[in-house]
Formats: structure tokens, C-alpha cells, sequence
């Protein structure tokens, strides 16, 4: 998968500098053409000279080389690349990155880089669990960065707890993994429901539920950035897809949610249910809000809405994947199981409530997935916007 294409590999300061010439010799060997940028206290723990061999290239640290005025251009270095990964990244970098301070070689060129950017974090654990780390890791995920989440060991200070940077075999995994999907999803039309959908009752009230549709934004943002051509149809939410690709048919009602998704459905390659689809609606909205003073307390009756997941399961067409999912309270697997099997849906992402890093409103989620075909595949609790690559790589394409 990484056959040809243009990595840069940027190395910070840090002790795991080390592990970057075994991650550089891996990616050289699947194919890779490296290019190595390294910050001036990168080179304090790793000689250009080992890193250049290995690569084939000179490395590059600084704007000009010293003695011939040569000027590195960090925007043709951006453009260059298919993919920029910073291992180790260390805390000052991370910082740096998250808020544009381009004082180096390294951070010019991220900001500077169209393509995906992988960072895998590597610090003592007390610095990992600064509460100004875990907000620019936010800010870095935000941008749609990917974060390899450093593993927890026996550190460089001999204390034990989260801050190893990830093995480089796993580093170079997740790249080759992050082009396989590229390449499944490139120019695929993906259709994802988001959010959740309002039943008016009158002008001024509804009925509806705690979605914020931050899965399925995720969603949208991860299959728009594999290459996909992403439509979101989402009901009322206040996120916004950061991928400026993605397409969004902004509706309110399930009704409404399903007449979008029929039209869109056809010409359709993947569907993704995410929405939490009120099930019931009011069957005679008022025009007019309802008074409390001089009234009997009203009672609502209510109709059915229609099963969009079920409606497009039905006519599910050969080459068509539909992907739901569930958020149930109790008999979670079997629940799950049983929408698999009435939806026709080819995967089910179940998320319990149990958990409360998982559901409505948080920016994390924990979610076991199975397929049509009975094998299943448990995510532990993660971001949304990481979790959302995971989901991906398992849809049964
Ligand atoms: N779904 C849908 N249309 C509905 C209800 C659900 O498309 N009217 C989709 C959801 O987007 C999700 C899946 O079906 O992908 C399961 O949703 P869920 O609300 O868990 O299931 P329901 O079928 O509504 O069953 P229940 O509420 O009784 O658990």
C-alpha cells in the first residue's frame, strides 16, 4: 500500500527519536519514498546521517542550508507529500502545531501540508496528562489530524504510565491501512444520516432526542477525507462536516429525513444510518402553540414514522452496502442482532449507554460492530474522529 508514495517523516526532540529510524527503514522497505525534516533538537537525540542513509535523501532541519543558500521550500515539501507523519512528536511540537507557531522547519511544513497528517505523541506521562496537552491533541484532532495514541510502559524516566510513542510496525500499519481504504473508498458515494430529527407538535414545540450528530459529522469528515463523495442528511444540529466536500441536505422531520435518503439512496454505494430517527411524530401538528391557561392538560396522539434504515434495507441492490446503528439500554447484543437481520443491514455499530464516555453528546464512543456474516469487532472507548476510521475499515465492502 505505501509502494510510491511521498511520506514526509518529521522527528522531534524526544528519546523515541530513536524508533524513527526503525519506522523510516519500514516505510523505505514497503516502497515508500521518505522524506525526513527534523527539528534542531531532533538531531540531539538521532545524526541526519543515519536518517539520511536510511532515507536516500539529505535531511532537512533548516529554511536555507548554511553554506550554499539553498532555500527548502516548505509549501513545494507540502505539496509533495501523500502523507506527513511527525513520530515522536513531543509536547513543544504538539503545541506548536496546534496553534500555528511556525518556527521551525518542521512546523512550516505541516502547515503547509494538503495531505493527511499522522502524529504519534511520545512524553513522560505527567506531561501527556497536562491538561494543556489533551486540549492541543483536541485542537490537532479537530483539524482532522490523526493521533496515534501513545501506549502506556516504562518511560524514558523510568516512571510507568501513558506516554510511549506507538511501535513503529503499528505506525507504519496504520499508514498502509489509511491508504488501503483510500483506495476502496476513492470516488465511492457514500450517504450518511446524522443527528437527530424534530416532530413538531406546534410551532414552538417538538419531540426529539439528545442527538448532537457528532458521529455521524465524524462519519462524513473520515469518508470525505478516504476520498469518498459523502452526502450527509441530517436533521437539526449545530456541527458543521469540516471537510468542505461533504454535501449536507439539512432536514427536520423523519419524514422529511426519508423522502432525502430515498432520493439520494439509488446512485448510492454505502449508506451509514447514524441519526437517531424519532420513531413517532404527532399526528395532527397544531398550527397554532398550545395555551396552558383556560386548557385541559392535551394529550398528543402519535403515528408511526417510516423505518428509513428498513426502507432503503428493502431495496438494497447487489454492490450496495448498508451499514446501521444501535444505542440500546438493555439486551444490547441480541437487540443489535435483531436490526441487523429486519434492516437487511450488512453491519450494525452497537454503542451502549452504560458507558458514559459513549452516546449522545460526547466527543468519545465505545462500540462493538457486527456483520451480516456473524464475526464481530469490539472498538474501546476513542474520539469520534478516530473512531469513525475504524468503522470505515470494517464496513464488509
Ligand atoms: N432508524 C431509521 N429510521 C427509524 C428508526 C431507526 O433509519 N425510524 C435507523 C437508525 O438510524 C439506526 C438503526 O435504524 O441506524 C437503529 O435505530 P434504533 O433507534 O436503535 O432502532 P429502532 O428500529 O428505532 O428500534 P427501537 O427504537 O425500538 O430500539
Amino acid at each position: 500500500m505505501l509502494k510510491g508514495k511521498h511520506i514526509i517523516l518529521g522527528i522531534t526532540g524526544g528519546i523515541a527519536a530513536y524508533k524513527s529510524a526503525t519506522l523510516l527503514r519500514l516505510l523505505v522497505k514497503q516502497g515508500a519514498e521518505v522524506q525526513v525534516v527534523i527539528t534542531p533538537s531532533g538531531k540531539e537525540f538521532i545524526t541526519p546521517v543515519t536518517l539520511s542513509a536510511l532515507s536516500g535523501r539529505p535531511v532537512i532541519c533548516d529554511f536555507f542550508t548554511a553554506n550554499t543558500g539553498e532555500w527548502h521550500s516548505h509549501v513545494d515539501l507540502g505539496l509533495w507529500a501523500d502523507a506527513m507523519v511527525i513520530a515522536p512528536a513531543t509536547a513543544c511540537t504538539i503545541g506548536k502545531m496546534a496553534h500555528g507557531i511556525a518556527d521551525n522547519m518542521l512546523v512550516t511544513t505541516y502547515l503547509s501540508a494538503k495531505a493527511p497528517v499522522f502524529i504519534a505523541p511520545a512524553m513522560d506521562l505527567d506531561m501527556m496528562a497536562h491538561p494543556s496537552t489533551t486540549a492541543n491533541l483536541a485542537l490537532l484532532r479537530s483539524y482532522g489530524n490523526h493521533i496515534i495514541e501513545p501506549t502506556a510502559g516504562e518511560l524514558a524516566s523510568h516512571l510507568i504510565g501513558k506516554g510511549r510513542m506507538e511501535e513503529p510496525e503499528r505506525i507504519a500499519d496504520i499508514l498502509s491501512q489509511f491508504f488501503a481504504r483510500t483506495l476502496t473508498l476513492q470516488g465511492k458515494k457514500v450517504l450518511i444520516t446524522a443527528g437527530p430529527t424534530y416532530e413538531r407538535i406546534d410551532p414552538v414545540r417538538f419531540i426529539g432526542n439528545f442527538s448532537t450528530g457528532k458521529m455521524g459529522y465524524a462519519m462524513a469528515d473520515a469518508a470525505a477525507d478516504l476520498g469518498a463523495d459523502v452526502t450527509v442528511v441530517s436533521g437539526p444540529v449545530s456541527v458543521v462536516p469540516r471537510n468542505s466536500s461533504v454535501k449536507v441536505i439539512p432536514v427536520e422531520s423523519a419524514k422529511q429525513m426519508c423522502e432525502a435518503c430515498t432520493g439520494v439512496w439509488p446512485s448510492t454505494d454505502i449508506g451509514i444510518m447514524c441519526a437517531a430517527v424519532a420513531d413517532y411524530a404527532p399526528a395532527s401538528p397544531l398550527d397554532k402553540k398550545i395555551k396552558r391557561e383556560g386548557h385541559d392538560v392535551p394529550t398528543i396522539e402519535l403515528v408511526k414514522n417510516p423505518d428509513i434504515a428498513a426502507t432503503l434495507g428493502a431495496s438494497k441492490r447487489p454492490g450496495q452496502t448498508l451499514v446501521g446503528f444501535a444505542l440500546e439500554t438493555d439486551n444490547e447484543e441480541s437487540n443489535a442482532l435483531s436490526k441487523l437481520k429486519s434492516k437487511n443491514l450488512d453491519m450494525i455499530v452497537l454503542n451502549s449507554l452504560r458507558n458514559p464516555k459513549a452516546g449522545f453528546a460526547t466527543d468519545t464512543n465505545e462500540v462493538t460492530m457486527f456483520h451480516a456474516d456473524g464475526t464481530r469487532q469490539h472498538i474501546a472507548t476513542k474520539p469520534k474522529t478516530e473512531l469513525a476510521y475504524d468503522i470505515l475499515n470494517a464496513i464488509p465492502l
